[in-house]
């Protein structure tokens, strides 16, 4: 959960459509590990956001290991200078690790899933429902069924969790790019595939150029913010010779995904597949998997 701070110290989530600050006391849809921290009673002062990272999973037997049972909270300080008498938070059933986003290092997570292990920075992308990194890895390589010596591209790529399981498929043989604009990002990307010499982590922002110097893959995974990937990216993508055999594109937002599928669809790619996720309960919003198929 990432929650806006407020000048005064106070704590809560930020509007709809706005930077303006709602106040909160509780949030009925916080995992309860979170919940017990009671993070927004106490006054953040100095602080200008914090993220707390729960991955204790009793609910979920077998995404994470025994050994990740721990909170953490990373705090985003106001101004450059070390903060000082942060609030208390936290109980005797969970750890708890206070991270500030410029001293690295500290507050990473380890989360282990469909057997492998990865590693998150504060302030890197993790998929926020505890359930979805599994179910979204199952529905990406279902769809792409990728092959033994294929050339995958993950595009927005996080901390390299397609990246890693395109590359057991691929294998040796095949070769995986991912590129991500992050860098705390990028640096868990190569730790979390770092037994496998077929990824390569490429650090940059996505613009037409880039796709351009990439090598044509046989399949892509794109999964953008809210933005979308936008018109000129995806006509870069869909112009590589020869096309990708398909894409597999990830979506948190129906608006923006529309408007891109709609640029695939009127270039002549077809969708023979199209799934949503009800990944954020108790919310408006859903997350979307299209295939798309050239021409
Ligand atoms: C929805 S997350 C997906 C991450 C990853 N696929 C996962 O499931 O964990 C989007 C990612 O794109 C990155 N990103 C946002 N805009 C970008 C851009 N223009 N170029 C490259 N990466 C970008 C963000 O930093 C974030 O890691």
């Amino acid at each position: 959960m990432r929650f806006a701070v407020h000048r005064s110290g106070r704590v809560g989530f930020r509007r709809n459509g706005s930077h303006e600050i709602e106040n909160i006391e509780v949030c009925p849809i916080a995992a309860p590990a979170i919940e017990e921290l009671h993070i927004p009673l106490s006054r953040w002062h100095g602080v200008r956001e914090i993220e707390v990272f729960s991955p204790n999973s009793t609910d979920l037997e077998g995404v994470m290991d025994e050994n990740s049972h721990k909170a953490v909270v990373a705090v985003q300080p106001r101004g450059r200078g070390a903060l000082r008498n942060l609030p208390q938070v936290g109980t005797s059933k969970v750890e708890l690790m206070v991270a500030t986003h410029h001293r690295d290092g500290a507050g990473r997570l380890e989360v282990s899933m469909l057997g492998r292990s990865f590693r998150i920075s504060p302030g890197a992308f993790w998929q926020v429902h505890r359930g979805a990194p599994r179910t979204l890895v199952t529905a990406v390589l279902e769809g792409l069924a990728p092959q033994p010596n294929e050339r995958a591209l993950d595009l927005y790529a996080g901390v390299g969790l397609f990246s890693a399981f395109l590359a057991d498929s691929v294998g040796l043989g095949g070769s995986v790019i991912a590129v991500e604009q992050d860098r705390r990002a990028c640096a868990d990307a190569r730790i979390n595939t770092r037994e496998q010499p077929q990824v390569q982590i490429v650090n940059a922002t996505i613009s037409p150029e880039v796709i351009e110097g990439l090598d044509s893959p046989d399949i892509v995974v794109l999964d953008p913010p809210r933005s979308g990937i936008g018109r000129a990216n995806l006509q870069a993508l869909m112009a590589l010779q020869p096309p990708p055999r398909r894409i597999a594109y990830l979506s948190c937002d129906p608006a923006t995904f529309a408007r891109d599928i709609r640029i695939a669809l009127d270039a002549g790619w077809s969708m023979p597949h199209l799934r949503a996720f009800d990944q954020f309960p108790m919310t408006e919003h859903v997350e979307l998997l299209a295939l798309l198929d050239p021409p």
